[in-house]
C-alpha cells in the first residue's frame, strides 16, 4: 500500500521558487492501479519522483506498506535504493552494451545483498517469461523493437519483486497502435503479479482504460479522484469535464425550481426548457452551466413538443463510418452529438436536442472555472 499525505514540493530555481506540488494526498491500496492524470507541468512526475525518493519533498509524508519513507518535518528521507520500488520511465533506458539478460539481471547484480548466480538466473528468466521475452534473453539490447525494449524495461523493474511499481508515461514513445497493444499487456502484467502500481500519464484514454482509480491533477493539486467511470460521468468542474474527453457546455438560466434538487432551466439563445438536477444554493433567476458528453446528447429530427427539448440547427456533419458526428447550433453555442451512421440529415436541418437529467452535470456560477 502507498500512502501520500499533504505532499508539497517547491523547487528552487534561479528566478525564484516553483511550487510544483501543493498539497497532494492519495492512497493506493495493496495491488491496486492508481493513475495521476493531468496536463503538462501539473506536477505528476514530481509527485512520482518524491515517492521514488529521487526528490526530497518540502512537506507532507509518504509511506510504503506502513513504513514512513519521507517526512521532512521529522527529518525522514529513506534513499531511493532502500525503498523497494521498481520504475519505468518514458525513455526506458535499456543499456545498449548489454544483452537482454544482462539488462534485467543488473538490479540484482548491484543489489547490496547480491543473490547467488543460480538464483539470479532463475529470477531473470522468471521476469522475462512474465513479459514474454524469455526466448530473447541472449539478444543484444540494440536489436530490439520499441515494444520489446519496453518489455525488457518492465522485466527489469519487476525482477527484484518490489513492493511498488512506478510508471511515468512508459507508453508515450510508442506509435499509436503499439501503444494500445502494450496498454493491454501492461494491464495484464500488473494484474498477474498483483503489484501496487502508481501510473503517470497525460493521456486520458490510457488513464480511463487502465486504472482502478484516477486522480486528475491541475497546477500542483488533485482536482478530483475516484474510479474512472465516476470521474468521467460526474466531473466536479469544467476543467475535469474537458480534460477527460469531449464535453458540451450550455449556458442556462433557472426558470423555476421543481423540487429540492430539481429545476426547469432555459438555455440561453435557445427555445425550449430542460429539467436538471441542481447543486445546492441555486435559486430561480440564477445563471448556470450544463455540461454533458456527446454520447449523452440525443438528437431528434422531427418537431417535438414538451419539456427537456431545445431546438437547434445542424451546423456541420462529419461521417466517421461507425458513427456520425453532428454539430448542432443552439443560440451562440455549438453542441457535439453522436448519431447512428444510418441517420441521414443535412446542414441547416432543424433538430431537437434532449439530454437526460441524470447524464448531465450542472455548475453554479464560478464553479465551472
Ligand atoms: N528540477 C526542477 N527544478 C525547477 N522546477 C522544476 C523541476 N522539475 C520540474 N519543475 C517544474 O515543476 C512543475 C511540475 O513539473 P512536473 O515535471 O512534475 O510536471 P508533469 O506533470 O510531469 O508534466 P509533463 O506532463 O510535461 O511531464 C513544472 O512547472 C516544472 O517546470
Ligand atoms: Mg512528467
Amino acid at each position: 500500500m502507498l500512502k501520500v499525505e499533504s505532499l508539497v514540493k517547491v523547487y528552487a530555481s534561479p528566478d525564484g521558487t516553483v511550487p510544483a506540488v501543493r498539497g497532494v494526498s492519495f492512497t493506493v491500496p495493496q495491488g491496486a492501479f492508481f493513475t495521476l492524470l493531468g496536463p503538462s507541468g501539473c506536477g505528476k512526475t514530481t509527485t512520482l519522483r518524491c515517492v521514488a525518493g529521487l526528490e526530497q519533498p518540502s512537506g507532507g509524508t509518504i509511506s510504503i506498506d506502513g513504513t514512513v519513507v519521507a517526512d521532512p518535518a521529522r527529518g525522514i528521507h529513506v534513499p531511493a535504493y532502500r525503498r523497494d520500488i521498481g520504475m519505468v520511465f518514458q525513455s526506458y533506458a535499456i543499456w545498449p552494451h548489454m544483452d537482454v539478460f544482462g539488462n534485467v539481471a543488473y538490479p540484482l547484480r548491484v543489489a547490496r545483498k547480491r543473490p547467488p548466480r543460480a538464483e539470479i538466473r532463475e529470477r531473470v528468466m522468471e521476469a522475462l517469461r512474465l513479459v514474454g521475452m524469455d526466448a530473447m534473453a541472449a539478444r543484444s539490447a540494440t536489436k530490439l523493437s520499441g515494444g520489446q525494449q519496453q518489455r525488457v524495461a518492465f522485466a527489469r523493474a519487476l525482477v527484484r519483486h518490489p513492493k511498488l511499481l512506478l510508471l511515468d508515461e512508459p507508453l508515450s514513445n510508442l506509435d499509436a497502435k503499439l501503444r494500445e497493444q502494450m496498454r493491454f499487456e501492461l494491464q495484464e502484467l500488473v494484474a498477474r503479479v498483483a503489484i501496487t502500481t502508481l501510473y503517470v500519464t497525460h493521456d486520458q484514454s490510457e488513464a480511463l482504460a487502465m486504472s482502478d482509480n484516477v486522480a486528475v491533477m491541475s497546477d500542483g493539486i488533485i482536482v478530483q479522484s475516484g474510479p474512472p467511470r465516476d470521474v468521467y460521468t460526474k466531473p466536479r468542474d469544467a476543467f475535469v469535464a474537458a480534460f477527460l474527453g469531449a464535453a458540451n457546455f450550455l449556458k442556462a438560466e433557472v426558470v423555476q425550481r421543481t423540487g429540492a434538487q430539481s429545476a426547469l432551466v432555459a438555455i440561453e439563445g435557445g427555445s425550449g426548457r430542460f429539467s436538471v438536477t441542481l447543486p445546492p444554493g441555486i435559486a430561480a433567476g440564477d445563471h448556470i452551466e450544463i455540461v454533458f458528453r456527446p454520447e449523452d446528447a440525443a438528437i431528434h429530427f422531427a418537431p417535438m413538443g414538451g419539456d427537456d427539448l431545445v431546438q437547434g440547427l445542424v451546423e456541420r456533419l462529419s461521417f466517421q463510418g461507425g458513427s456520425t458526428e453532428c454539430y448542432l447550433r443552439i443560440g451562440g453555442t455549438i453542441v457535439r452529438a453522436i448519431l447512428h451512421p444510418a441517420i441521414e440529415t443535412t446542414n441547416g436541418a432543424a433538430a431537437w436536442l434532449r439530454i437526460d437529467p441524470a447524464r448531465c452535470v450542472v455548475y453554479a456560477p464560478g464553479q465551472g472555472r
